[in-house]
Order: structure tokens, then sequence, then C-alpha cells
């Protein structure tokens, strides 16, 4: 390996293989932490919003949407040639209450959520026509036991709510992708539930075109034979496979069961907050090797893995630092508190550059 080769960034040691991202925040979007727009800039290639697309910042009451953030973070893709992903259209968390009830409170009819998903669906996806390649149109419909997630769309509508918001968002935009996402899909009983999901929309003529794997992982868990049997396993469908939330919590994780379900909160602890000061060099090490095996395996599977995207720049934003437990000190992502590269940046460049 020479100088100048250790000296290229994420997104030109992946050129080829799959694109690189990062999920931008409200402070980012709006150009107050450019420290780590700059680090977008200069590193990936693919960027995704944290929260300004979520139905209920986006389409806060049912005759008012809010596209100011979502604006700027397209035209932030666009002028600086990045690939956009939209997130999300359909998903039971952070979603407006209106959206289920009308105007007693009572919840709405079948035809009424199927009349407002489409309305959702379509005046966004067609605002953003051709300036965002793909969208995650459904997120997290699938229990951990591979049964459909008793949202309040599955208890109006059934398990078609899916199928109906794949084709309004085809519709809307024929030439975007469609991506169904979700979390803890090393599991093998949802590996089998999403599989069977998708083999049934497949069959009603629905072309789903990727599978998101959220990929919130800790240092134990999940194995990652599981996880290479879920990659597997969702591109013999025919889907392309992207990973597209990734970091790597060091932290005690509260309960095995939580997944990434934002939901769900546990009470801080000091015990579980072990290293606000510093992290060991034992911890580090692991961290470091868990990054190099995931994304060694991503490039074993280059062929399926079209995007690898990091849910955030540095670690002083990480979701991580406050789910599932608030006010904790993580450092999941690749880059540091003051915005420097770690270490494993290097470490994943000259991986990928020796392959
Ligand atoms: C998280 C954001 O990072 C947080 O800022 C927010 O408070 C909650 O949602 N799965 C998803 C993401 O699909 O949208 C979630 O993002 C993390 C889990």
């Amino acid at each position: 390996m020479n100088a100048q080769e250790t000296s290229l960034n994420l997104k030109e040691a992946f050129k080829g293989k799959f694109l690189i991202g990062a999920a931008m925040n409200a402070y980012q979007i709006m150009g107050k932490d450019t420290a780590a727009t700059n680090i977008i800039k200069k590193q990936f290639n693919a960027i995704v919003a944290e929260n300004c697309m979520k139905s209920e910042r986006i389409h806060p009451r049912e005759d008012k949407f809010d596209f100011s953030l979502a604006d700027k973070f397209v035209q932030f893709g666009t002028d600086n040639n990045l690939v956009v992903t939209g997130h999300t259209l359909i998903w039971h968390s952070q979603a407006p209450d209106w959206f289920f009830v009308d105007d007693a409170g009572k919840m709405v009819s079948k035809e009424t959520l199927i009349a407002r998903m489409k309305n959702h669906i379509q005046t966004i996806v067609t605002r953003y026509k051709g300036k965002i390649k793909g969208w995650d149109v459904v997120n997290e419909a699938i229990n951990d036991d591979g049964t459909y997630r008793n949202s309040k769309f599955y208890q109006i509508i059934g398990e078609d709510y899916i199928k109906l918001a794949f084709q309004f968002a085809r519709e809307a935009d024929p030439d975007a992708e469609l991506y169904y996402n979700d979390y803890s899909m090393s599991i093998p009983a949802k590996r089998n539930g999403v599989v069977a999901m998708v083999k049934k929309l497949q069959k009603q003529g629905i072309t789903i075109d990727a599978i998101g794997m959220q990929s919130h992982l800790g240092l134990d868990n999940p194995d990652i034979k599981d996880f290479e049997a879920s990659l597997e396993a969702f591109s013999s469908l025919g889907c392309k496979v992207m990973i597209t939330e990734m970091d790597i919590s060091i932290l005690p994780f509260p309960d095995k069961n939580a997944g990434a379900e934002v939901t769900k909160s546990f009470e801080y602890k000091q015990q579980m907050d072990p290293y606000r000061e510093s992290v060991p060099d034992s911890v580090t090490t692991a961290f470091e090797q868990r990054y190099l095996s995931f994304f060694k395996l991503f490039e074993k599977h280059e062929k399926a893995v079209t995007r690898v995207t990091l849910w955030g720049v540095t670690d002083a934003n990480s979701w991580k630092n406050n789910w599932p437990v608030p006010g904790r000190k993580d450092y999941p992502l690749l880059f540091s508190r003051n915005y420097a590269p770690k270490p494993i940046v290097d470490k994943i460049i000259k991986q990928t550059l020796s392959e």
C-alpha cells in the first residue's frame, strides 16, 4: 500500500462497488454544521434525511405539507452531485396522529386511509421526481417473528397497504427505485417473514428494487453469519440489497429484543454508560474488527449490495447517544466528535484496496 492510496477517501475507495452514504440531520441541512457537510462532500456520494421527510415532519396536518427542510436537503444533493434517497413514505413511527383519525378522533375507514396514503405518497414523490433516486416506501412492516406488524395501517387496511404504497409510489415516479426497509433483518424468523412478504408482492406484480437492511449493529449482535444469510436470501429474490442505516454501538444494550424500535426507551443507569471519559483499547479493537468484517462481507456481495449508508456523520450527533437509553455517550460512526476520521476509516479503505 503506498501513501497515495491511503489518502483516498471512502467514495473513491468504493467506486465501482457500491455507493457510500450518510444520513443528514437538520443542522447539516440548514448549513449550520459545515464541518459535517464538508465531510459529506469529501467522503460520501449518497445522502438520506435522518428525520425531515418523515410523515409527522413533512405532512404535519392533513391540509399542510412542510417541505422547507426536505427541499433544502434535496437541493444539497443536487448541488453536490450526491445520490439522494427518500426516507420514508409509510412508517408507523414518527407519523402524525391526524393520519389515522377523523375530526371526532375516531379511527378512519379503510377508504379514507387509502386516500390519505395516496395523497401523501404521490404529493411527495411527485415533488422530487427526477431528483430522488429511490424511496424507502414502507419501513418496518414485519415483526421479529415474521408476522405483520399490527400498525394502524395494518389494522385499518390490512396487509394490502404495503402493495398499495408501492403502487402509489410507482405511479407517481415510474423511474424511481422503490425499497422495503427494516431493522433486525438477521433474525431468521424476520428474514423469512420479509421473504414471504416480498414473494407475495412480486406475485401481485409489484417490483421491489431493493431491500434495505437498516443494520444498527452492536459489537456482538447480530451474528454476521445470520446477517449474511439474510443478505443472500434477499438477493435471491431478485432484489438489490442496501445497507441503509449502519452504525455499530459499543455500549451495553438493555434489551436484546429492542431491535431499532424507536418507540422503546430504557431508564438511564450509570453502568449502562461506561465510556464517558474514554474508550478502552480492547473495545476500540473490537469495534474496528466489527466494521472491517461487515465491509468485507459487503464487498463479497458487491453484486447484490448497491449502497452502504451510515446513520449519521460524527459520533456527536448519532441517535445512538439517546436510543435506546437517553443521555449516553456512544461511538458508533466513522468520524469522531471532533470531526476527525477515526483510524477505522483508513483501515476500511486499505482493506478494500487490498482485495
Ligand atoms: C431515528 C433518528 O435517527 C432519530 O433522530 C429520531 O429521533 C428517531 O428515528 N429506524 C429508522 C430511522 O428507519 O428513521 C430511525 O431514525 C432509526 C431507526
